[in-house]
């Protein structure tokens, strides 16, 4: 029977404990993390939020407590009083190895079963089942120091935006759809049957009311919901640090949002990041790195060599400067080493990114490579020097349309980076990027739709452009770059009635869509609106690139898999037909009456193509 912890109250944890307390008594509560029954003499490795402390039970303890040492078994919950004393052999991998707890009474509040894998820093059981007893897994050190990792930089956020003046306020979760680009997740009304609220894909609209109302300053640590396929960096249900202010420009919101990524890395890292932070302009982060979001931790910038190559018998260099692409490399230093499977390895990693071919020229006396018969020797001299080529680097060329070699070779760059070790450790490289546009395309609709969202402004330098030329107009946008992730991204909105309407006619809808769909926003720009600007963060992403995780399903106590369901609640579940018939809901696909989701095979895919 389990017992109670009456007369008995824990005076320390775990690892509070040192030399310093010989010969006292204390009370810890923990887990029983293993025992080993010596005979006649018992260890326990009792282990509690802040660690691991060695209990010690021989002969000279009361006997009952030698008899319940006996047989506490792992994940047991104890309280246990005892004198502590010097360990006569130290463990010095354990906080606490030079002393242990000599007991002196022992209660047992709670068995356990044998759990169904071993609670260990490096855990060998699957994803999917340390998902499914996910309590469990969260017991792991690992586990435990991540989500105090978590805690600390939402307090120290917390902290430093009041500080600086910020409301933490908060907004609707039950609300109507905001537009961020995925689908929603719909909450079916009672009262109105047919209606549906619809959960937050981020406060948007609500943070710009805000300024609206007066607020100046707003921040929130908040949930947000978006229905869309999942990747290691992406969950259906997330959390934002959002902020807005008022009376600002892009140079504002950028100001305090470094002092902020400073205080927040001192604060919890104690990494100190020069300031001002570097910035790239999107185009020029697209043209060097090939991508929006550049990993700054390495070289191998993008290289164009269409000049260079013009004139070249090779038929895809050919075809695409004809077709006005282009011609463009990248640089692995030591890569010459390469075999032709790495090579073709790449190549079919590329083809994901819609290249469609890879060409190669090993830097050694004589030049080797795919192309190397197809470019003369002054041409190819000056290729080298172009890339900054030494004896024994690897060049990598794509040649297509722009788009598609700067995405290919984008990826490429950090996809070789990873497989040859380039990346350097314990770097975190913070970027700006500014200026993106204002709009892109969409082929399948044929219409423009928002980079960012509806909201944002345009430049005022490039306003003139939105009749013109709408696809080259540069906004007020920028995002928050780490290491190659996306950790927030912002911009000035539009606070003029006119534009907006204009911003939703170039987006394709008519007055009344937008009337219908964003009059509460039009209504109230009606009545006073200041310039006002901010931007959202990943906070998971944060901790994610913080702890150096892999996914930021292990910073999120509660995850989801890719299927977007819980593994332990088995999330979502059916219902009642009682409560469909409340909500006015017929099912038309009858959801298979088996309550219990498939436990999926867990592996990211990390292609974006
Ligand atoms: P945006 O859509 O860029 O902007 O989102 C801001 C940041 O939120 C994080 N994020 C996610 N994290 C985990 N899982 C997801 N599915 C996910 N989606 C986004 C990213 C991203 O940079 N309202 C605007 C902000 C603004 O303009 O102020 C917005 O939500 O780190
Ligand atoms: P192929 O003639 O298609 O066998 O291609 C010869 C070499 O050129 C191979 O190494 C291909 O990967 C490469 N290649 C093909 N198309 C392209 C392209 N568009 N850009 C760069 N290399 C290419």
């Amino acid at each position: 029977m389990a017992e109670n912890m009456q007369g008995m109250k824990r005076t320390a944890y775990c690892t509070e404990i040192d030399q310093s307390r010989l010969d006292q008594e204390m009370v810890l509560c923990g887990w029983c993390h293993r025992q080993r029954d010596l005979g006649g003499l018992v260890f326990i490795t009792l282990r509690d939020r802040s660690g691991e402390m060695q209990l010690m039970v021989d002969d000279s303890c009361p006997e009952a407590v030698q008899e319940k040492a006996a047989k506490v078994r792992s994940e047991d919950v104890l309280a246990v009083r005892g004198i502590l004393q010097k360990r006569s052999s130290a463990n010095p991998s354990m906080k606490t190895g030079t002393v242990e707890l000599k007991v002196s009474e022992l209660r047992v509040l709670s068995r356990s079963k044998t759990p169904p894998f071993y609670i260990d820093e490096d855990v060998k059981a699957n994803e999917a089942l340390r998902l499914k007893y996910r309590y469990l897994d969260l017991r792991r050190p690992d586990m435990q120091n991540k989500m105090f990792l978590r805690h600390k930089i939402t307090k120290v956020t917390r902290d430093y935006f009041d500080q600086a003046g910020f409301y933490e306020l908060e907004t609707p979760m039950l609300t109507r759809s905001t537009p961020e680009g995925a689908r929603d997740y719909l909450v079916p009304s009672r009262v109105f049957p047919g209606r549906f609220f619809a959960l937050p894909q981020s406060p948007q609209l609500f943070k710009q009311l805000l300024m609206l109302a007066g607020y100046d300053r707003y921040m929130q640590i908040v949930r947000c919901f978006r229905d869309e396929d999942l990747r290691a960096d992406r969950q259906p249900e997330f959390t934002q640090i959002d902020l807005e202010m008022s009376f600002v420009g892009v140079e504002d919101v950028l100001a305090v949002n470094e002092r902020y990524i400073s205080h927040l890395m001192q604060e919890v890292m104690q990494i100190q990041v020069q300031l001002p932070l570097p910035r790239l302009t999107y185009a020029e982060a697209m043209r060097r790195f090939g991508s929006d979001k550049p990993d700054t931790r390495f070289g191998m910038e993008i290289v164009d060599i269409s000049d260079l190559v013009a004139g070249s018998p090779f038929r895809p260099f050919a075809g695409a400067l004809e077709n006005k692409g282009s011609v463009q490399m990248i640089c692995v230093p030591g890569g010459a080493d390469m075999s032709r499977r790495d090579i073709d390895s790449l190549t079919e990693y590329i083809k994901t990114y819609r290249a469609k071919g890879l060409a190669w020229i090993a830097v050694e006396n004589p030049l080797r490579g795919s192309v190397a018969k197809f470019i003369d020797e002054t041409a190819a001299q000056r290729i080298i020097s172009r890339a900054g080529a030494k004896q024994g680097d690897l060049l990598l060329i794509v040649a297509d349309a722009d788009t598609i070699v700067r995405e290919s070779l984008g990826q490429l760059r950090c996809e070789a980076a990873r497989r040859r070790n380039l990346i350097p450790e314990g770097l975190f490289n913070f970027v700006w990027v500014t200026e993106f546009p204002l709009l892109e395309y969409d082929e399948e609709a044929g219409r423009y739709a928002a980079m960012h969202h509806p909201f944002t402004s345009p430049m005022e330098e490039d306003v003139a452009l939105l009749e013109s030329d709408p696809g080259s107009v540069r906004a007020r946008a920028y995002d928050l770059v780490l290491n190659g992730t996306e950790l927030g991204g912002g911009s000035i909105r539009i606070h003029d009635q006119d534009l907006q309407k204009k911003m939703f006619a170039l987006l394709g809808f008519t007055e009344e869509q937008a009337w219908a769909r964003f009059g509460f926003l039009l209504e109230a720009f009606q009545y006073g609106v200041p310039p006002h600007g901010g931007i959202a963060y990943g906070l998971d992403r944060i901790v994610m690139l913080l702890t150096g995780s892999d996914s930021i399903r292990d910073v999120i106590a509660f995850p989801k898999v890719q299927t977007s369901t819980c593994l332990m609640t088995q999330a979502p579940n059916l219902v009642d037909e009682k409560q469909l018939a409340e909500l006015g809901l017929s099912l038309t696909e009858l959801a298979d009456t088996v309550s219990d989701l498939p436990l999926p095979d867990i592996s990211d895919n990390e292609n974006e193509a």
